[in-house]
């Protein structure tokens, strides 16, 4: 053979390997729906907390979030997270269709706090965080490494109004800033499990 030819071959080879990880590590999932899910609402963002990965083909980025939740809107399962405008994950999730939420068992907490601390602008967190990502049929990121995968189309966004914050506490985060955090909903269209 020659040496084309040998390129050629070790290349399906590389291909062949690549796709069978990949495939291997996604039928380690299992498809369920959102009302049987038995996640403890509050401990699974305050204290698990969700990875948020938004953006599609190359261009995508994760970010630790652990406010948000879950509940039913215009009839539908779904899940509000709020991002604050200055969040590379931000601009993202404005211009993409869909977000992925995924939590971690806690022996990954030094990567989950490692996308939480550092931002998608200056480097490629998902390849110093560890984590493998793998694809939906939508295209949209999710990790090997979850234990919980949400897939979520963005129904509605809106800003919090500072002026409209009756909460003490709250009202102090905006006080000497123009930065607010925006409310995405996401309507749930997929939920797996690590079996
Ligand atoms: C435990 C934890 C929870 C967080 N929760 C949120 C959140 O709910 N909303 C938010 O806007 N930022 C939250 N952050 C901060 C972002 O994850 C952080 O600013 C991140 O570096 C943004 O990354 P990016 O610039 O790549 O989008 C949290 C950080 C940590 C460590």
């Amino acid at each position: 053979m020659n040496t084309i030819s040998n390129f050629f071959l070790f290349a399906t080879i590389l291909l062949c390997c690549q796709q069978s990880t990949f495939s291997q590590e996604q039928t380690k999932f299992e498809k369920t729906d959102a009302k049987s899910l038995t996640e403890n609402v509050f401990s699974v963002f305050d204290n698990n907390w969700f990875v948020v990965t938004a953006g599609n083909g190359e261009t995508y980025n994760p970010m630790t979030i652990s406010w948000g939740g879950f509940g039913i809107l215009w009839g539908s399962p779904v899940a509000t997270i709020y991002i604050r405008d200055t969040r590379y994950t931000y601009q993202l999730l404005n211009e993409g269709k869909y977000f992925t939420l995924c939590a971690f068992d806690e022996k990954y907490r030094s990567a989950t706090q490692y996308l939480g601390t550092k931002s998608g602008r200056d480097e490629d967190k998902i390849k110093a965080s560890g984590l493998t990502p793998l694809k939906t049929e939508l295209g949209n990121t999710y990790y090997a490494e979850a234990r919980l995968v949400i897939e979520c189309e963005k129904v509605y966004n809106a800003d919090l109004q500072p002026e409209n914050i009756t909460d003490a506490k709250g009202a102090d985060m905006y006080k000497n800033t123009e930065s607010v955090h925006r409310m995405f909903i996401g309507k749930i269209l997929n939920v797996w499990q690590k079996k």
